[in-house]
């Protein structure tokens, strides 16, 4: 059986589970999101800062291979210089004083060792011979390297800049590999100048001396450095084998007269050699004027290299150039870019399983919380038979048992409510049809049981009092007068007489009813007390019904107290407003907890037989139940009973 479904019942109303399973997905998705987040970002810092670290690495190894070969350069200059200052022609033509008699020689060892200088000074420094200009001689040498071997006469090699007059001196075509014009590049190094005509060599010195180990002389010989190629390549070459990362080559080297490039394989937009182009103010600064190492990135001519830069000093320790090695940042940074993808594809791939998870995870939730929804609004419709059946989830089939179990003691109450309500309906057709026989039995009982009364009280009369009927008769009377008041009981029970209501000041009529009843021979040691609360509202009621409830009840309280002890009645309004109360409060025997059920059951009486007729509050129920009232009665067995009548109000007064 479906009952119909009751608005506004909370069970019915849609819950929110979706939003629980969204929520609970939501609360995994943000955890993850999170996590994964600060993994990847500690991830990629971490990856990023070891490439670049091990970069570093590289390039600084780089810088000192390339140094090994710079300086390899120089050594090899340093030993030919060396062995030809030794050469014995050398010797005998500078004793002879005839350099003429080694030109031959010295002019062989230019071009074999490719040296762009060759110099024979006499033992003050004065130019004896120049293998590259014989014609100028006489001429005084100020080169700090010549100054630091007459003065120690030992050989000495280092890396010299020398002037733009000195190297003309030696040849017009030196000067002008020497030349440079500055080019401007992004992020250079800004100055004021646009040329630099000076030229920086690496150069050897070694004394000749005479057989008595005099100074007799000095060999000079360098290779000028602007332009010249060999070393910067072979560095490349060496070091990083010619790679090449998107057609540009991957290693570069550079030889920087102070911040220029004059020895270069980096390569300008337009692909020459990045000749004339000067370096970065920040790395000029570290390595020029800090005379410190740099191992970074930085820019170089058009592109980010990983770079390392470290000073070239000359013979008195003074920073003349830089040497530099790089390579392309690109290869580093598609790497850390790509794996920067697969961090990123892996995170949310990551992030996608969790989500699926997590709404499984939930659903394990959300779908026995749904049957359970569902089950409550099917028993919140009538449906007690519906059960829950949940085994996922422990707590949660703990709950499906709890709500089981509540379903199944609200069965068992409605059956019972049923079976109890059936019941009382039979009961009460059965007293209803019982009232009903009861009703047309008194109404045929009446005419004759008057006509009984009336006859034996006339032959009361007619007969002497002394005859021996008389006592019969009186019998008769007395039985017949109770039957009588039998049949009138039943009748008023029984009667459907509308009550004749008008607005009434209930103290008033239960005044008259005590002042009717105390003068009753019951009430003598009775101690009657009126309560009376002043200025109740008029109540609607028919005033001759209420006075036979209100009798009633004093009635059977004096009987109940069996002559003795203390009737209280009161009246108020009570705490709504709507109704006046009234209570009938005795000292009696009270009433048993199994009788206070039936007191309002017609004929049902404690009274010994023939006493009562139990209808007495049967009849006041029925007459205040008409009035829309209620009655009821409490009491506790030896101390007494209180019984409480309720009229509603009437809605406007009368005066
Ligand atoms: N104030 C009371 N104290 C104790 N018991 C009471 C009180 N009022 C009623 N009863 C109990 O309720 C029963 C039914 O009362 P009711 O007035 O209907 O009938 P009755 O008094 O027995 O008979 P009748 O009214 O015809 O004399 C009484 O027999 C009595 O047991
Ligand atoms: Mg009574």
């Amino acid at each position: 059986m479906r009952r119909r479904r009751v608005n506004g019942n909370p069970l019915t109303k849609h819950l929110p589970v979706k939003t629980i399973a969204f929520r609970l997905t939501m609360s995994f998705v943000f955890i993850i999101v999170i996590i994964s987040a600060i993994f990847t970002a500690v991830g990629l810092h971490f990856i990023a800062d070891r490439t670049m670290t091990e970069a570093q690495i590289k390039v600084r190894n780089d810088l000192n291979a390339a140094r090994e070969i710079y300086q390899g350069n120089l050594h090899n200059i340093h030993q030919t210089v060396r062995f030809s200052a030794e050469r014995f022609y050398l010797r005998n033509a500078l004793i002879e004083r005839d350099v003429s008699r080694a030109t031959g020689e010295l002019a062989k060892t230019l071009t074999q060792e490719a040296l762009d200088v060759l110099i024979v000074t006499d033992d003050k420094g004065v130019v004896l011979y120049r293998a590259h200009n014989p014609a100028l001689r006489g001429d005084g040498l100020s080169s700090d390297l010549l100054n630091a071997v007459l003065d120690q006469h030992i050989p000495a090699s280092a890396t010299t800049i020398i002037s733009a007059n000195e190297l003309r001196r030696e040849s017009a075509s030196l000067a002008e590999r020497a030349y440079m014009r500055y080019v401007d590049t992004p992020r250079a190094r800004p100055t004021e100048e646009v040329e630099q005509t000076a030229g920086m060599m690496l150069e050897a010195a070694a004394p000749i001396f005479d057989y008595e180990n005099n100074l007799i002389g000095v060999l000079l010989g360098g290779v000028l450095l602007n332009q010249h190629y060999d070393i910067v390549d072979k560095i490349k070459q060496t070091v990083y084998r010619g790679m090449q990362y998107r057609n540009k080559d991957v290693g570069t080297a550079t030889i920087f007269q102070g911040d220029v490039r004059i020895s270069t394989n980096v390569l300008s937009t337009d692909g020459t050699r990045a000749i004339g182009t000067r370096i970065a103010e920040a790395v000029y600064h570290r390595v020029v004027e800090k005379g410190e190492p740099w191992i970074d990135r930085a820019y170089v001519v058009n592109d980010w290299y990983i770079t390392a830069y470290e000073p070239i000093r000359d013979v008195t320790g003074r920073i003349v150039g830089i040497l530099y090695v790089g390579m392309l940042e690109a290869p580093y940074s598609d790497v850390r870019r790509r794996t920067t993808l697969l961090f990123l594809s892996i995170a949310l791939g990551g992030m996608i399983v969790a989500v699926a998870l997590s709404y499984l995870v939930s659903s394990r939730v959300t779908v026995p919380v749904k049957k359970l929804v569902r089950a409550s609004r099917e028993v919140a419709d009538g449906n007690l038979e519906t059960r829950v059946t949940i085994r996922s989830d422990r707590e949660l089939a703990e709950l499906a048992d709890a709500f089981n179990s509540m379903a199944a003691a609200l069965q068992t109450r409605d059956e019972k409510l049923k079976e109890f309500a059936t019941r009382k309906i039979m009961e009460s057709e059965r007293l209803a049809v019982i009232g009903k026989l009861a009703a047309d039995v008194a109404h045929e009982l009446n005419n004759p049981l008057q006509g009984i009364v009336t006859y034996s009280n006339l032959m009361l009369e007619k007969l002497p009092a002394e005859d021996a009927c008389v006592p019969s008769i009186e019998k008769i009377v007395k039985q017949a007068s109770r039957c009588t008041i039998i049949v009138r009981g039943l009748l008023d029970f029984a009667r459907q007489r509308k009550p004749n209501k008008r607005h009434s000041d209930i103290n008033a009529v239960v005044s008259d009813c005590m002042s009717l009843v105390e003068h009753r021979a019951v009430f003598h040691n009775i101690k009657l007390i009126k309560k009376l609360s002043g200025g109740l509202p008029k109540v609607i009621v028919d005033p001759s019904q209420m006075e036979q409830v209100f009798v009633n009840l004093i009635m059977n309280a004096a009987e109940a107290m069996d002559g003795s002890g203390r009737l209280t009645v009161s009246t108020r309004l009570d705490p709504t407003g709507g109704f006046v109360e009234m209570d009938f409060a005795d000292t009696g025997h009270g009433i048993s907890e199994e009788n206070i059920e039936r007191i309002f059951d017609p004929f049902f009486t404690t009274k010994e037989a023939g006493k009562g007729t139990g209808l007495g509050l049967a009849i006041s129920y029925g007459i205040v139940k008409e009035h829309e009232g209620s009655i009821s009665a409490v009491s506790r067995v030896g101390k007494g009973a209180t019984f409480t009548v309720r009229l509603p109000v009437a809605p406007t007064e009368e005066g």
